[in-house]
């Protein structure tokens, strides 16, 4: 049987999540991203076709770089005005009985005593089928929203969240036994005081007591996502991660970070195979070679530069140049700017080429075409990249969900890549991983042991520190 590959739906509680400017195009629903109906709308339909999850992205400040406030970003709609990802779980899961709920939430600004509650709630509520994408945020202005005057420093950032996350499993996965609920009425005890212990974490950044407030779930830890770049990040999602959403500007890049990180895993002594990679996908995909070329010419008509530009907090604004202006003479008058531009230091390119790159189409993983192409592509990378499934870009509500469903998975199924109904009742770890908790190489499992949490106050990275300051 060939690989099962995964599908998501990439989303954000906001009108212009990543496709900039087609929140305008008369088909697409998103303004009503408040309503929701949006939302269990939209849930329906993933459930019927059998997608594993909804992603749902996430930022906790507005991108106020790009010409030096937050204009730009307020006219495009650009994640801003932007809700809370958690709480439309709940309704999604109340019309659905399967698909999954990936949310983002940052480690880096709120403590994570609260948030291990919410996630427990929501691992509760849907019966198991809450993922959580960990980010430590890239915006200054989310730095300024929670009482800094500027960004964490990046390593410092994962630095934090290695801690938060041990919080974390000493409270989703060692605070209480799983046979700590008696719920037994006849002798009158609900939990067994025995069996639910104290974490008494304390140490860098964290003082928790616990006991974690509820009960433990089905996944009780819900199923880690993770986005890491950088080495720091590699580093992370390596012995974190048991799925990884990810960007990339080539399919060597990509292939390479996957190798890389799966290398990561190995080093922790996990399955590397335990890792599943899900490139973001833009797929434009039609019945006809002339209906996608209708519809990329629409999208493209509809992009916004000034959407893209804000959300890439460009400090520079490309479009007060001449569009037949060499990038590099421009970037090269810089300064100390000039760094970020770097990848832009393409031989001969203009400013009017690197405006019309903006927007996705191009950049891996990108494809245009008829079902077979797409789905040629996407076991191409499946079998070449060593990716295990995609995060479906939309460039329409519901609009691109219902090609996926019409053109792209029947397809996969046909070729025998893709699930024609769901395990009923499987929990998202159990559909990602083929697996109800943490595997026991995981680092979170270490914590069911009592043991690790009676004197475990002393995190890795402090008995590396005492272990390298030792020689
Ligand atoms: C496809 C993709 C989606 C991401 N979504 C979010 C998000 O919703 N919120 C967020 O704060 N960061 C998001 N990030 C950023 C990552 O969390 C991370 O900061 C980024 O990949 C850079 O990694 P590095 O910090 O290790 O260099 C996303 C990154 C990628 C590649």
């Amino acid at each position: 049987m060939p690989k099962q590959i995964h599908l998501n739906l990439f989303e954000m509680n906001c009108v212009s999540h990543i496709t900039h400017g087609m929140w305008t195009h008369p088909d697409n629903t998103r303004e009503r991203f408040n309503d929701i109906e949006f939302w269990t709308e939209l849930a329906r339909l993933l459930e019927h076709a059998t997608f594993d999850a909804m992603f749902i992205a996430d930022v906790i400040g507005a991108y106020d770089v790009f010409r030096g406030g937050p204009e730009t970003s307020l006219v495009e709609g650009m994640q801003i005005p932007s809700n809370d990802p958690l709480m439309i779980i709940p309704a999604m899961a109340a019309v659905t009985r399967n698909l999954g709920f990936a949310a983002t939430f940052s480690t880096t600004y709120e403590p994570p005593f609260a948030f291990a509650r919410r996630m427990s709630t929501l691992d509760h509520l849907t019966k198991g089928r809450v993922g959580w994408n960990i980010v430590t945020s890239y915006l200054p202005n989310a730095a300024r929203n929670f009482g800094y005057d500027d960004e964490v420093d990046h390593d410092h950032r994962y630095e934090i969240a290695d801690e938060y996350l041990e919080v974390l499993y000493k409270l989703w996965e060692g605070s209480w036994d799983d046979d700590a609920v008696l719920a037994d009425k006849d002798r009158r005890v609900y939990a067994d005081p025995a069996r639910v212990r104290y974490i008494n974490h304390a140490s860098e950044y964290y003082r928790v007591a616990g006991p974690h407030l509820c009960e433990p779930s089905r996944q009780r830890t819900p199923l880690l996502y993770q986005a890491g770049v950088s080495d720091a990040g590699r580093a992370f999602a390596g012995k974190h991660a048991e799925a990884i959403f990810m960007g990339g500007s080539s399919f060597a890049q990509v292939r390479s970070y996957v190798a890389d990180v799966r290398q990561v895993a190995r080093s922790h002594g996990r399955d590397p195979g335990d890792i599943k990679f899900l490139p973001g996908a833009n797929i434009i995909v039609g019945r006809t070679d002339d209906e996608v070329a209708k519809k990329v010419a629409e999208y493209r008509r509809l992009r916004s530069i000034d959407g893209y530009l804000a959300h890439s907090s460009s400090p520079v604004d490309w479009t007060t140049y001449d569009r037949s202006e060499p990038v590099d003479a421009i970037v090269a008058g810089l300064g100390k700017q000039a760094a970020q531009f770097r990848r832009y230091l393409v031989p001969g390119l203009t400013v009017g080429q690197l405006l019309d790159d903006l927007g996705g189409l191009g950049r891996p993983f990108s494809v245009v075409g008829t079902p077979k192409v797409v789905v040629d592509e996407m076991e191409r990378w499946i079998d070449e990249a060593d990716v295990d499934g995609f995060n479906v870009v939309q460039y329409l509500t519901p609009g691109t969900a219902l090609d996926v469903a019409e053109l792209i998975i029947p397809e996969l199924r046909r070729r025998g890549l893709f699930r024609t109904s769901y395990a009923d009742g499987e929990t998202l770890r159990e559909r990602m991983q083929g697996r109800p908790r943490l595997a026991g190489s995981h680092p979170g499992a270490r914590f069911r042991d009592p043991a690790a949490l009676v004197g475990g106050q002393v995190s890795d990275r402090q008995l590396a520190r005492a272990a390298s300051a030792h020689g």
